[in-house]
């Protein structure tokens, strides 16, 4: 079977190089010329720990090829998973634009049976309408089948998630593409549910809404600890010894960010509204999440007075650690707060940078942690990356202006900060 992997961003990149691993011939084909120049010499155009070792491996051997050439890529290929992006529109919806392009382009070039497998996150009912886009494109009315394929890949983590998922779901109203799908992934170790593909698609929505429920369930329980001045790393430990509840995504910080959490939750409360229904709990975790960074800026706020003048070094940019995107990234609400309030801002990340946008150009970003530091009023960490925990407070003590620490993701310890002098506060943890 010879694989079309269409879109070779995160997960189009992750998908290829998983598919090659496992013995398939793959081409990715993107649009973007220089992602696909990069991806020809072995070069991921992003940060994603082991993938480039498997990409230069597999290009090597020529397992896997990337081209911009659409026409001979579909003609080429049976097989054709979709994996271009589903952005947030202003209203909250899921910008269809890109599929629907990938799909009138398949219908256009196809030359027999096709299967088009979309690994996107996409609204329900994107499986009939894919299916009506490819026909009205068809010059001639070939055979295929359009089937559900969602993916659950995290972003840091994506190679050991591909390789091993938990879960693969597939959905399918043609026995035949349900098969040819199932056979793909005989190898997994994982249960396989073969659904509807409006129950795939859904599966997919409903489990990051419920991620991101957790995430401002505890958030705001968080905010409850401070007033209580009860310590939410404790709470949150004890909640999660009960297997209903499960410790992860139980970690209180300033808020989720990424290219998944805040477009799919929007675009699913959307979908409820569309149908004369209401998501009221995912509209509260969406307030939550928007209010969440500026609970911490608040504390800042309380410490130094107005922030006009102040220097503030922001730690983390990434919207979590082990990755460089940086779409919809806490810290990028932090330094726009921040901003407004005519703060001098350094930033420090490890991988990430600021976009070239007139908006930051105010912002110093430093090749060194130490550098960001230098005569510093406060540090405000909003990305828990490990080295983070590792910082020589005793010696920035020297290097900052005041020792004022702003922790967004509660990954140092109160009792050590206070001993080397500093004033601490985390969300929700604090003793
Ligand atoms: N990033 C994640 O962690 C993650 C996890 C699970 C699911 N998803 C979903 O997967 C989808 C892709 O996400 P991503 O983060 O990989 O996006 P991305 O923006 O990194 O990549 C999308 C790629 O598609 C390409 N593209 C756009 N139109 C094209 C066309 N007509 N033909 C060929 N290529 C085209 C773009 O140039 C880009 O390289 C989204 O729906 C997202 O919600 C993402």
């Amino acid at each position: 079977m010879n694989i079309l992997v269409i879109g070779t961003g995160y997960v189009g990149s992750t998908t290829a190089m998983v598919f090659a691993e496992l013995g398939w011939k793959v081409t990715g084909l993107d649009t973007d010329k220089h992602k696909i120049q990069q991806l020809e010499q072995g070069v991921l155009h992003f940060y994603e720990p082991g993938l480039e070792d498997m990409l230069r491996k597999h290009v090597q051997s020529g397992q896997i090829q990337f081209t911009t050439n659409k026409d001979k890529a579909i003609r080429d290929n049976d097989l054709i998973f979709i994996c271009v992006g589903t952005p947030s529109r202003a209203d909250g919806s899921a910008d269809m634009r890109y599929v629907k392009q990938v799909a009138e382009d398949i219908g256009q070039k196809m030359n027999g049976y096709k299967l088009v497998v979309t690994k996107s996150t996409v609204p329900v009912g994107t499986q009939e309408q894919i299916t009506a886009w490819i026909a009205a494109a068809q010059e001639q009315a070939y055979p295929f089948d359009v089937a559900s394929n969602p993916e659950f890949l995290r972003e840091g983590k994506a190679v050991a998630d591909a390789l091993n998922p938990d879960r693969i779901i597939i959905g399918s109203n043609s026995k035949r593409a349900a098969h040819v799908l199932q056979s793909l992934y005989q190898s997994a170790k994982c249960p396989v549910v073969i659904t509807t593909p409006r129950t795939a698609e859904l599966i997919k929505y409903a489990s990051n809404a419920f991620l991101a429920t957790k995430i401002s369930f505890v958030n705001e329980l968080a905010r409850l600890c401070d007033v209580l001045d009860v310590n939410v790393k404790e709470v949150s430990f004890g909640m999660g010894l009960d297997p209903r509840i499960g410790p992860s995504f139980l970690q209180a910080g300033i808020g989720y960010g990424g290219s998944c959490f805040p477009k799919d939750v929007s675009a699913l409360i959307l979908t409820a509204k569309q149908n004369s229904t209401e998501l009221s709990v995912l509209e509260k975790v969406v307030q939550v999440n928007q209010t969440q960074h500026a609970y911490l800026i608040n504390k800042v706020r309380e410490r130094l007075g107005s922030l006009a003048n102040q220097k503030i070094a922001v730690l983390g940019l990434a919207f979590k650690p082990d990755t460089d995107d940086i779409r919809e990234a806490p810290a990028l609400r932090v330094i726009e707060s921040l901003l407004n309030e005519q703060a001098h801002v350094t930033l420090y990340d490890p991988v990430a940078s600021l976009p070239a946008d007139a908006a930051y150009k105010a912002v110093t970003e430093c090749s060194k942690l130490e550098e960001a530091l230098q005569a510093a009023d406060a540090v405000i960490l909003c990305t828990e990356w490990p080295i983070f925990k590792n910082i020589d407070w005793g010696h920035m003590k020297l290097v900052m202006s005041q020792p004022n620490v702003f922790d967004g993701r509660n990954i140092l310890d109160p009792r050590d900060m206070r001993a080397n002098g500093y004033y601490y506060q985390g969300i929700g943890h604090n003793g």
